[in-house]
């Protein structure tokens, strides 16, 4: 393979331009040309694809967002819609791509691979809500914007004596919420993945009120449904002064964590090294802190699963 593309697609997360980096200066290391295509899929539709030298991606390993932009496709979900960046593929002389992006991502880079592309997917999502992985790139930015916000709210909760809901972003996976509530010390935690007992939470509550307690901090996954109406119900239920905060975009922006960048290096390093031994139709991941890769035709039938013994453990200790 002489010459492979990168894009970057569906939501942003914090990482994704050190994984670029990492992409484009590991291709180069090995002599191979690397294109940059901008705006995801619906960039490789329009042929907005342009070469990359070393110097393009200087500057960006601490930076969140993506400088090669993104986009949610619609038509890429459409034959003619991928036939045609396929098209412009073979146009650039393109043999091989790295796809950075979440689930959807990883479903344009299966259906590239059933038309004969080779494609790596490499996970860069903040929800961390793809199988074949123990983390995706930007959940642990993420998470630590969160828990700064909880800090942060747990003051002013203090002070007024109020009930705290904090709503998290997540799509349908429970992980944001079930890992900044454990290290943020959330006295609940409502994630898709586990039932809840209403009656359960409010005793709760109300036995941390009699015992003195200044606040208590609900965390609730966006996947659990409106963290507004969840705070309505508790206020309605405890009469406890009772406010609500959804945190949304900025979980998805600012610079990476160390422990991102060193994520996205690797794992974009990974993806080039697999294209250039031939090895399409795979994606990448690191599980047990070692180096994966999986059929991408294949790793989408699987579910991702949040640790329950977390879960179990966050329960235990906020009695
Ligand atoms: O997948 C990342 C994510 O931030 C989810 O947590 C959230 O549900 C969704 O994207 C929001 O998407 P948009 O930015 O298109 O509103």
């Amino acid at each position: 393979m002489k010459r492979i593309g990168v894009l970057t697609s569906g939501g942003d997360s914090p990482g994704m331009n050190a994984a670029v980096r990492a992409v484009v200066r590991k291709a180069i290391y090995h002599d191979v040309e690397i294109y940059g295509v901008y705006n995801g899929y619906a960039g490789l539709i329009a042929g907005n694809i342009e070469k990359l030298e070393l110097g393009s991606v200087g500057d960006i390993i601490h930076r969140g967002g993506t400088k090669l932009f993104t986009a949610r496709c619609p038509e890429f979900k459409t034959v003619e819609g991928r036939e045609k960046g396929i098209e412009q593929l073979k146009k650039f002389g393109i043999e091989g791509l790295v796809v950075i992006g979440g689930d959807g991502s990883y479903m344009g880079a299966k259906k590239l691979t059933e038309h004969g592309f080779p494609c790596v997917g490499v996970p860069g999502t903040i929800d961390n809500d793809i199988p074949g992985t123990d983390f995706t790139i930007g959940f642990d930015t993420a998470l630590n914007t969160v828990i700064d916000a909880i800090d942060k709210i747990r003051d002013t909760a203090t002070s007024h004596e109020r009930t705290y809901v904090i709503e998290v972003m997540g799509r349908h996976a429970g992980d944001i919420a079930l890992w900044a509530g454990l290290a943020g010390g959330a006295e609940t935690i409502l994630i898709p993945e586990a039932d809840y007992d209403m009656e359960d939470i409010i005793d709760r509550l109300k036995r941390g009120h009699e015992r003195g307690k200044k606040h208590s901090i609900i965390i609730i996954a966006e996947g659990v449904g409106s963290g507004v109406e969840f705070g309505e119900k508790i206020e309605k239920e405890t009469q406890f002064e009772t406010r609500v905060s959804v945190l949304g975009h900025i979980q998805r922006g600012g610079s990476p964590t160390a422990a991102d960048r060193v994520l996205a290096s690797r794992l974009g390093a990974y993806a080039v090294e697999l294209l250039l031994e031939g090895r399409g139709g795979r994606c990448v991941g690191i599980q047990n802190n070692k180096l994966v890769d999986h059929d991408i035709l294949e790793i989408l039938d699987t579910e991702h699963t949040v640790d329950q013994s977390m879960y179990r453990l966050s329960k235990e200790l906020s009695i």
